[in-house]
């Protein structure tokens, strides 16, 4: 038998699988999902029990601790939570610099590797141990900092942290409370908004988490290491595709509403135009958390009273592309970006901060595989790679070139 890790010593060779297909980076036992059967579990708890029944600092205790909190445990950790939304004045004059139109993935990633600097502390924490406080920190400010670029993108004062109200209605607070009048946040708002969280806390390897854990394996701190996650996911081949959906989507509307045409355009590879929010890299029949957002999108519009006719437009696209055989036969479904928009968007949030709600969910879910790395002293991530540039060339002299 060969060791794969030790096959180049061993043989000469070296695989190349590029985009890593079908390579196993590491061994976890945060996450399980089987992509042709569509399950999803997080620690062993099925998505549909959680998204159901759990409050997204459950999961996200679940998710880092490895076992759901007693009551007493819970208690404890969102208190600590609570406790640490504050976000330091000095980092708020790092804010005022970004011009109003920045976006606000670019300004979330910043900040949050700003943070490494402000606690500096955090780069001697190599054991999983030390490194229970900047959990809590990033747990706590991360969503201060992100509902700063929607105040400032309306010209509105930031909202300080309301530390009687809980992770999703303090969130929701600082976004739109207005000091001129009362804002009493709406608990189908924040009931819909844990949903959306948790569904997003976690997915295995995927391209963030992965960066993540690749950052991390330097022994980078924490923090450099989530911020190069958020950039990862900014993507829009990975979380950035939830904005792209709603920008597809309301384009469809604007040109008519066609949702043939722009079938057409995905099968076409010379439009260099994807259907965003469909395919999966590991789902070959669907997305489980597609179905529980598409039922979410249902309900919420419903109880909020919204009617946005960019819903009909997806159930168009969606429906149309369930019986083409370009996306059968490529097992293409919705996947979980393609709805989630629908809902943030009735909620209120604004498009270019799609992708940092993701974000803020995904959060536990970087923090939990980053401390498992630790945990299990991984080696460095350097990937090998088959060289096809040039043979040895000999210097030629500026003068004569
Ligand atoms: N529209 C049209 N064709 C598609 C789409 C799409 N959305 N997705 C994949 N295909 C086609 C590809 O062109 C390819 O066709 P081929 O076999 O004829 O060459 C085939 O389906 C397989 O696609 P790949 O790109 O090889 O699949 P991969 O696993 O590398 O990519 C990805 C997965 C990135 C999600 C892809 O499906 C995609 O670009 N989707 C749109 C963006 C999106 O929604 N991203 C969010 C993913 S979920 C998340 O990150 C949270």
């Amino acid at each position: 038998a060969i060791d794969i890790s030790k096959l180049r010593d061993q043989t000469g060779y070296i695989t190349i699988d590029n985009g890593y297909k079908n390579t196993g980076a590491t061994k976890s036992a945060i996450t399980f999902l089987d992509g042709e059967k569509g399950i999803l579990h997080y620690r062993g708890y099925s998505i549909e029990d959680l998204a159901e029944k759990a409050t997204f600092l459950e999961v996200a205790y679940l998710l880092i601790y490895g076992e759901l909190p007693t009551a007493q445990q819970y208690a404890d950790f969102e208190y600590e939570i609570r406790t640490h939304t504050l976000v330091n004045e000095d980092m708020r004059k790092i804010f005022e610099g970004f011009p109003v139109n920045a976006h606000p993935m670019g300004v979330l990633s910043s900040l949050v590797s700003a943070m490494s600097a402000f606690y500096p502390d955090s780069f001697d924490s190599t054991a999983p141990e030390d490194t229970e406080l900047h959990i809590i920190r990033l747990l706590a400010k991360l969503p201060t900092i992100a509902t700063w670029s929607f105040k400032k993108s309306q010209g509105h004062p930031v909202n300080y942290p309301n530390n009687n109200l809980d992770y999703c209605s303090n969130f929701l607070n600082m976004m739109f409370a207005l000091p001129v009048e009362n804002y009493e946040v709406d608990p189908v708002v924040s009931q819909a908004l844990n949903k959306l969280l948790i569904l997003h806390a976690d997915h295995e390897q995927n391209c963030s988490t992965s960066t993540v854990r690749l950052v991390g394996s330097s022994q980078a701190n924490i923090y450099s290491s989530i911020s190069a996650g958020i950039s990862a996911l900014w993507g829009p081949l990975h979380g950035g595709a939830n904005q792209e959906v709603i920008e597809m989507l309301e384009a469809i509307r604007a040109d008519g509403g066609d949702t043939q045409k722009y079938i057409d355009m995905a099968k076409d590879k010379s439009s260099g135009f994807r259907l965003f929010g469909f395919g999966h890299r590991v789902y070959k029949n669907f997305d489980p958390r597609a179905r529980i957002i598409k039922k979410a999108a249902d309900d919420v519009l419903t109880k909020l009273g919204v009617n946005d006719p960019v819903l009909d437009i997806a159930r168009q696209l969606e429906e149309a592309a369930l019986k083409d055989e370009y996306f059968v036969s490529r097992k293409l479904y919705p996947n979980v970006d393609f709805y989630s928009g629908i809902i943030y968007r009735a909620l209120g949030i604004p498009t270019n901060m799609f992708t940092v709600m993701f974000a803020i969910g995904r959060l536990p879910g970087w923090i939990a595989q980053w401390k498992e790395m630790r945990a299990n002293k991984e080696p460095i991530g350097r990937p090998r790679q088959i060289y096809t540039g040039a043979t040895l060339r000999e210097f030629v002299a500026l003068e004569n070139r």
